[in-house]
């Protein structure tokens, strides 16, 4: 069953006016360019946080905003209840959950979300490293990218045991305007794994269809006023499409991470079989476009269009 949970003014950051609400400690790996505001919201909503990065100096803001900054995830993790992954990768979070300074064997009992998007595989893999070590694991990925994460906007792809819900819906209504419940742990992810098929698909077809109206002669500008005034136009492609003609490819999602999430949605479809056509087509040239541009954003893909 699919329940939405959309978070009511009384519910943000701000309106709780720094009042802590009867939650665990948090702890927080990963303030990257999703991590950072995430966590920073968590702070202003009140949340008591532990946090963690690879780069110390990216988590050091999080202290100015009340967290204790930790050394390791191990350290984090130290007296919190729930404790939150957002890191690029699979293998990046499964070192912080099993390596040398993991969290996981040093806490049975601990909630885990997992937040970042790291595919069908690794989630089902970290789910059962997580109950081998008596670990709650809530597979939790996240719509929306840098604006969002900061607005406190992101909509929550929450799937995992119906009882952790009352705990963790305030913590998702801090970071995101809506959770959706979808099922048993995995379940996120797979949702997950189809709204980045889609996007990366959409990113596609705006870079081609820019290109192309350059080689009819055609301003790509006025195509995306025409596209803009026809229900063709999504906000998102509108925007990426503007950025595109704009050169501006200031990251706001990475290609790096887009072409892994293609990558992962095309493994996905070949487990069960299948095919997705469209995204196997345009990985080898967003994977020559990530060579020189991997940490910018995803519209760069106009750059080889
Ligand atoms: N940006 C978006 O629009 C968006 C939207 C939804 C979901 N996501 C997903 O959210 C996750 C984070 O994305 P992001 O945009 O925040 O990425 P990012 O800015 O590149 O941050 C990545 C984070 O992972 C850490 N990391 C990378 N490799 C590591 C390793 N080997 N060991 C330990 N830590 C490592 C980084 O630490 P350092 O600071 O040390 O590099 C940083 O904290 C990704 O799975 C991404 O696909 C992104």
């Amino acid at each position: 069953m699919t329940t939405t949970q959309t978070t009511s003014p009384a519910n943000t950051p701000a309106s709780l006016g720094g009042r802590a609400p009867k939650t665990p400690v948090i702890a927080f790996l990963g303030t990257g360019r999703m991590g950072g505001p995430m966590a920073v919201n968590l702070a202003r909503g009140g949340f008591q946080l532990r946090v963690w990065n690879r780069t110390s100096s990216r988590a050091a803001a999080l202290a100015g905003h009340g967290a204790f900054v930790a050394h390791t995830p191990a350290e984090a993790a130290q007296s919190a209840g729930i404790l939150i992954t957002m890191l690029a990768d699979g293998p990046a979070t499964e070192r912080a959950a099993n390596g040398p300074d993991g969290f996981l064997a040093r806490c049975p009992g601990l909630i885990w979300v997992q937040m970042a998007t790291i595919g069908a595989r690794w989630s089902a893999q970290l789910a059962v490293a997580a109950a081998r070590h008596g670990v709650t694991f809530v597979d939790a990925p996240v719509s929306g990218s840098q604006g969002p994460a900061e607005a406190g906007q992101l909509i929550i792809l929450a799937s995992g045991p119906d009882r952790v819900r009352d705990v963790l819906n305030p913590v998702f209504g801090a970071l995101g305007r809506a959770t959706v419940w979808l099922g048993p742990a995995g379940d996120g992810t797979r949702a997950k794994l189809v709204l980045n098929s889609w996007l990366v698909d959409l990113v596609e077809a705006t870079a081609e269809a820019l290109s192309f109206a350059g080689r009819l002669g055609l301003d790509p500008a006025s195509i995306v006023e025409l596209l803009q005034s026809t229900p063709l136009g999504s906000p998102y492609a509108v925007q990426k499409a503007t950025a595109m003609l704009a050169g501006d490819f200031t990251p706001a999602f990475a290609l790096k991470h887009a072409v892994k999430d293609a990558e992962l949605a095309v493994q996905a479809a070949y487990g069960l079989g299948t095919h997705l056509p469209l995204t196997e087509a345009l990985l080898p040239r967003w994977r020559h476009t990530a060579l020189e541009h991997a940490d910018d954003d995803l519209s760069a893909v106009y750059i080889t269009a």
